[in-house]
């Protein structure tokens, strides 16, 4: 370790994390008594639409090896860690019966982390639908609603001593668009009439868990207290518009209206943007809506806003046809497109860096998104609830991977937060997407983003460079 002092110090507490979400890492699918999830199902019946036909099924076996994910989290200077809880391991079928095996693992896992100093974060929606519940038209019915908020309150029940923070829901945005826009992700529709229905019943769902939540944490079902917190995760990319044409202009703002300021504007203002009201009012697909859902809103925001940044957009006016397509082989030469016919195409950055993948890394684009919640409310809390990049790794002769990559990517993103608290963004921890290499959803496995290297025949663990890297950023509370 070096003895220099750091020249980006972090305000003290500061959260030195990292992020999975049950299904990429957990395995035992249909163990332990949990039930199926809709990505469960959908990876059985289509192994064609996830790359090399990546399973979940055994993922990184973290159930198993929990304890030794623990200790390397210990060994890699965590002091956070966020991580979801698999709806069908507490309720297999979505509701009705809970599971005590289920119940007791992450009672389990709760303990062995805060026995190691290690704070928990906690997602209790992170895209894993109970299969039950998708069957019977998913988050596009209301009673779906219904049954998350029901999941919710238990788990604050049967985990409030061990937990104080909670996040609600992961990305509903990107779950919106790519199960209802773009097909890839289950129910694989393309319809935006239904796309809208899900991402407003996902909005309401989020504040009624609110609504509960500070009601529960009055009632004393904390042991953190007043302490305890309830937020939302949002994957607020930035977009900027392609050229200075006005056109391009306003299809930016478009853009960020329906991916970001669609979910952002309800739960940190608690209202909806106007002008994407107008824009679905117009094309007559408002979504089915009460007056006492929209009042939820206003009565229910945020405690404190989780940032997912990987990358920005770039939008231009110029879609006569909608089309998709996501790079999941790791080819570098293989364009991202998305692209909403006459109102957005998101355009590739002629001068921008690319991962294999297609993802540009831009490190700035996390200072906006920082500043952005600090304007919506002075002061909020912002948790960076993950930030990460996905390469082609393999182990060296050493038996381990030297990530210099990830370790620079890591560290200019760091540095742009750092810039944001010292110009006042309350910005309280950062979780690396993410703590192990893992099931990244239809990309399957290639994708690695871990700290720990995971080799996918033994599911023996092998701390990365980045790994290494991060114990002494975290022991000296900077770089
Ligand atoms: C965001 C998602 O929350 C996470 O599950 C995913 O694996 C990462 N993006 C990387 O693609």
């Amino acid at each position: 370790m070096t003895n220099a002092s750091p020249t980006y110090v972090f305000p003290k507490g500061f959260v030195w994390g990292s992020a999975t979400a049950a299904i990429q890492v957990e395995g035992a699918a249909s163990l332990y008594g949990k039930g199926p999830s809709n990505w469960d199902v959908f990876c059985r019946e289509h192994p064609e639409k996830i790359f090399d036909r990546g399973s979940p099924e055994v993922a990184c076996d973290h159930y198993h090896r929990y304890k030794e994910d623990v200790r390397l989290m210990k060994e890699t200077g965590h002091t956070g860690y966020r991580l979801s809880i698999a709806w069908t391991r507490i309720f297999p079928e979505g509701y009705g019966r809970t599971n005590p095996e289920g119940i007791a693992f992450y009672r389990a896992l709760f303990d062995e982390l805060l026995a190691s100093g290690i704070e928990p974060n906690v997602t209790l929606y992170h895209w894993d639908l109970p299969q039950t519940l998708a069957e019977r038209g998913g988050w596009e019915n209301k009673e779906t609603i219904e049954h998350f908020v029901h999941y919710a309150r238990t788990c604050f029940e049967l985990f409030g001593s061990r937990v104080r923070l909670w996040s609600t829901l992961n990305e509903p945005a990107w779950t919106t668009l790519q199960g209802y826009v773009t097909g890839l992700h289950p129910p694989n529709q393309t319809s935006h009439r239904a796309a809208i229905q899900v991402s407003h019943n996902f909005n309401v769902a989020h504040a009624r868990v609110v609504k509960d939540f500070q009601a529960m944490k009055r009632a004393g079902a904390f042991a953190a207290g007043a302490e305890a917190q309830i937020g939302l995760v949002l994957n607020m990319s930035t977009v900027y518009p392609a050229t200075k044409d006005p056109l391009d202009v306003r299809a930016a703002r478009l853009a960020d209206g329906v991916l970001n300021r669609w979910f952002i504007d309800p739960a940190l203002k608690g209202v909806y943007p106007e002008d994407i009201w107008e824009l679905y009012r117009s094309c007559g697909i408002l979504p089915v809506h009460t007056e006492s859902e929209l009042a939820l809103f206003r009565e229910n925001t945020v405690d404190y806003i989780g940032v997912n940044y990987y990358y920005p957009h770039y939008a231009s006016s110029d879609a006569p046809e909608s089309a998709y397509h996501l790079n999941t082989s790791g080819k570098a030469n293989e364009d991202c497109v998305f692209a909403i016919k006459d109102l957005f195409r998101f355009v590739k950055n002629p001068s921008g860096k690319y991962t294999d993948w297609g993802w540009e890394i831009f490190p700035e684009g996390l200072y906006e998104l920082l500043w952005r919640a600090q304007e919506y409310r002075p002061g909020i809390p912002v948790y960076i609830t993950e930030n990460g990049v996905g390469m082609n790794e393999k182990l060296d002769d050493q038996g381990t991977v030297n990530d210099e990559a990830r370790i620079e990517f890591v560290r200019e993103h760091l540095k742009v937060a750092h810039r944001a608290i010292s110009n006042g963004v309350n910005v309280k921890g950062y979780y690396m997407w993410a703590l192990m290499d893992n099931f990244s959803w239809v990309n399957g496995f290639k994708k690695r983003y871990g700290f720990l290297f995971v080799d996918r025949a033994t599911q023996a663990r092998s701390i990365k460079a980045s790994g290494r890297w991060y114990r002494e950023v975290s022991a000296r509370n900077g770089f």
